[in-house]
């Protein structure tokens, strides 16, 4: 089982990919962090801890930042409704966070780790960033970082960021400098990796789970139940346990720090500027394949 910490904001394609990592066999989630990014860091907490106790886990959540490293939070509750998971009654629970920053939390977990660690930020990098710049000593035992982040051509925030890169560009810079391998799981692949009804008719019939699914798919605004819902986060997921659905070249990556273009990650695709490469990107996924992974997952978990 691989060990890894998911960094979340909570969030409907977050929701999902919580839900498959925490169930999937070859995954050993250590720890849950959040951040503010679909809605204030107080609302993604607490989506968080309802998500672990609908699925019985025992996984520790610990709370971080509730902004960006400099700018203001732009959150996109218009995309995953005011609670960050509208849609479903999840009952109240008694669960509670771990009484340490989310910072704290990661670095006693990759630390005390007996096998190298596997970061998975599927939100804003800023709890991240911050965790590499005050304890630099933990990069020896992260194994990678897989993310969901960033887009090679247009972006779903301005023109050409994506959010979760738009939200905390600086955090991003960081954690693109960090020299620690590092895969980007972006737009170029995540916006075609949609759930059709095909899909979501049949993950309504999983039971509690499906329905569950179900009532919040329907107020998931990051496409339609017609068109098809967009699973961006569940793309890193899926790169973890079946990185063959995806096709990927190595590059040099940095973020636009300012401007209209503020959070674009730009790629060095034909490394004409620099002579080594800072990430893998994902450049094209096996979309039948990756929503019959997502189907079977969650019939799984029932
Ligand atoms: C990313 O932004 C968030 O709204 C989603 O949860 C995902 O992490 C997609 O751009
Ligand atoms: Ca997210």
């Amino acid at each position: 089982k691989r060990p890894i910490i998911i960094d979340t904001d909570p969030g409907i394609d977050d929701a999902v990919a919580l839900s498959i990592a925490l169930n999937h066999p070859n995954l050993d989630v250590k720890l849950l962090t959040t951040v503010a990014g679909n809605v204030n860091v107080t609302k993604t907490t607490e989506n968080t801890l309802k998500l672990v106790s609908f699925f019985e886990k025992q996984v520790p959540v610990a709370k971080g930042c509730d902004k960006p490293l400099l700018i203001q939070l732009e959150d996109s509750a218009d995309i995953h409704g005011e609670s960050g998971m509208d849609g479903y009654d999840f009952p109240v629970t008694s669960l509670k966070t771990l009484n340490v920053h989310a910072v704290e939390a990661m670095k006693e977990c990759i630390l005390n780790s007996a096998e190298p660690i596997t970061l998975v930020p599927i939100a804003a990098l800023t709890n991240i960033a911050l965790l590499f710049s005050m304890y630099p000593e933990t990069k020896r035992n992260i194994k990678e970082i897989v993310m969901m982040a960033g887009s090679l051509s247009r972006g779903n925030t301005n023109t050409s960021a994506e959010f979760n890169t738009y939200v905390d560009p600086h955090a991003a810079q960081i954690v693109f400098q960090s020299d620690i391998p590092l895969t980007m799981v972006g737009l170029d692949v995540t916006s075609t990796a949609v759930l059709t009804k095909n899909e979501t008719e049949k993950i309504k019939g999983f039971g509690k789970v499906g329905k569950m699914f179900y009532s919040l798919f329907q107020h998931y605004r990051g496409g339609s139940l017609q068109t098809g819902l967009k699973m961006h986060d569940v793309c890193a997921i899926a790169y973890l346990t079946d990185p063959g659905l995806f096709t990927v070249q190595e590059t040099f990556i940095e973020v636009a720090l300012d401007g209209p273009a503020a959070g674009a990650t730009v790629a060095d695709l034909k490394m004409k500027y620099h002579d080594t490469t800072n990430a893998v990107v994902c450049l094209d996924i096996d979309v039948p394949a990756f929503q019959k992974w997502v189907v079977t997952n969650l019939e799984k978990i029932n």
